[in-house]
């Protein structure tokens, strides 16, 4: 008699969609304990607190891709974030020496909606950035310039970058990968966020006339002469964070003005309008790291995502937090990460039938990962 394997069916999102998020914590906590340390539920900052309050780790982008590339038992990792994070994950877990040690079997990386992107990672496309190259090499020798790209990227990117002498850098140590950079070029072309690249290359004295910026829609040569990249030291993506771009220097002024003594405290994806005038600039990580160490009655006005800062005020009552923009700036993105796709996803590897799945193609992964080593051995 023929035994016919049957491959698990996959258990429908709508069957999720109507459930309280009482009854979904309880089956997460039940697939958790299931699965014990063979999954692991990485969380970015940016979660909702619901979300986060299910996740094994929590961390900013830099330390998120550690886990990932330290994690030892598990087979699965649900990554609570964006597309980006689960493919810098894949990679990551998926490496050569770490699928030999499992004997090649590799890590399931899923992320719980597919639709959680990253708009700033949207603005630079493999095939602009090969184009922008192109036409650079035309005017300057691109010999000189080390291309870095921002974590927030695909990973056709970060391939781009390992096959060019580059390298990845994360909001927490750009600085560190812009100055390995300088080590050996004269020159880096920085994307996909202008802003990053700017408010830590201004840092290091470079000035915003030697920083042309590159628009990719722009007719011709990014939008520049020729003289203009013959000067430059760093070449800026037109890219931007739409969610970090909406605080703005009037804020700054308003706060100051209505809370003497009151620190502001942004991420470096702001506008240079903002970092230039604000007190402390760094990752989610030093941003929670940097309220957490301050003395009570500490006033701030943070300027990065809603949830976080939401979080920062009801986990230090005995400080006074605000919200830096008078708007709403939350990362939509992020926000579609909830209970029931959580669920959802997880039910499913407990069910063998993985939903979601991120897998980055061998090609792109190999280019990517020597980007990516070149960063976690820099910082
Ligand atoms: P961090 O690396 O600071 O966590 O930032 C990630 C991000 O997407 C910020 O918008
Ligand atoms: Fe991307 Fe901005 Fe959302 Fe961060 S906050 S994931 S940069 S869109």
């Amino acid at each position: 008699m023929n035994v016919v394997e049957l491959t698990p069916t996959a258990l429908p999102l709508s069957d999720y969609k109507g459930l309280d998020n009482n009854s979904l914590s309880q089956r997460i906590a039940a697939v958790k304990q299931k699965l014990g340390s063979k999954l692991l539920i990485l969380g970015h900052h940016y979660q909702q607190d619901e979300v986060i309050a299910h996740s094994d780790l929590r961390g900013d982008s830099y330390q998120l891709s550690k886990m990932a590339a330290d994690s030892q038992d598990c087979r699965a990792i649900v990554f609570c974030g964006v597309h980006f994070m689960a493919e810098t994950a894949d990679i990551l877990a998926n490496r050569p020496e770490k699928l030999k040690a499992r004997n090649g079997e590799r890590v399931s990386v899923v992320l719980p909606d597919m639709a959680a992107g990253c708009s700033m990672a949207d603005m630079a496309a493999i095939a602009q950035v090969e184009k922008a190259w192109q036409e650079l090499s035309e005017v300057i020798d691109t010999d000189d310039i080390t291309p870095v790209t921002y974590i927030n990227s695909a990973a056709s990117l970060k391939a781009f970058c390992g096959k060019h002498g580059g390298i990845v850098c994360t909001s927490s140590n750009a600085a560190a990968v812009l100055k390995w950079a300088f080590a050996k070029s004269k020159r880096v072309f920085f994307f996909p966020d202008q802003h990053l690249g700017r408010n830590t290359a201004l840092k290091m004295g470079i000035t915003n006339d030697q920083m042309p910026v590159w628009d990719p829609y722009a007719d011709d040569l990014g939008g520049n002469n020729e003289t203009a990249y013959q000067e430059s030291r760093v070449i800026l993506w037109k890219g931007h964070c739409s969610v970090h771009q909406m605080f703005r220097a009037s804020h700054v002024e308003q706060f100051r003005s209505k809370i003497p003594g009151v620190k502001i405290l942004v991420h470096p994806e702001c506008m240079q309008e903002v970092n230039d005038i604000a007190d402390i600039s760094g990752s989610t990580s030093k941003i929670i790291d940097t309220v957490k160490k301050a003395a009570p009655g500490t006033k701030w006005a943070i300027g990065t995502e809603l949830h976080l800062v939401n979080r920062l005020k009801q986990e230090h009552p005995e400080q006074e937090i605000h919200f830096l923009s008078p708007v709403v700036c939350m990362c939509a993105t992020m926000y579609r990460i909830d209970l029931a796709h959580l669920c959802w996803s997880l039910e499913n590897i407990a069910n063998q039938s993985v939903v979601n799945r991120i897998v980055v193609d061998e090609d792109t992964a190999r280019w990517s990962l020597i980007a990516l080593e070149r960063m976690l051995q820099v910082s």
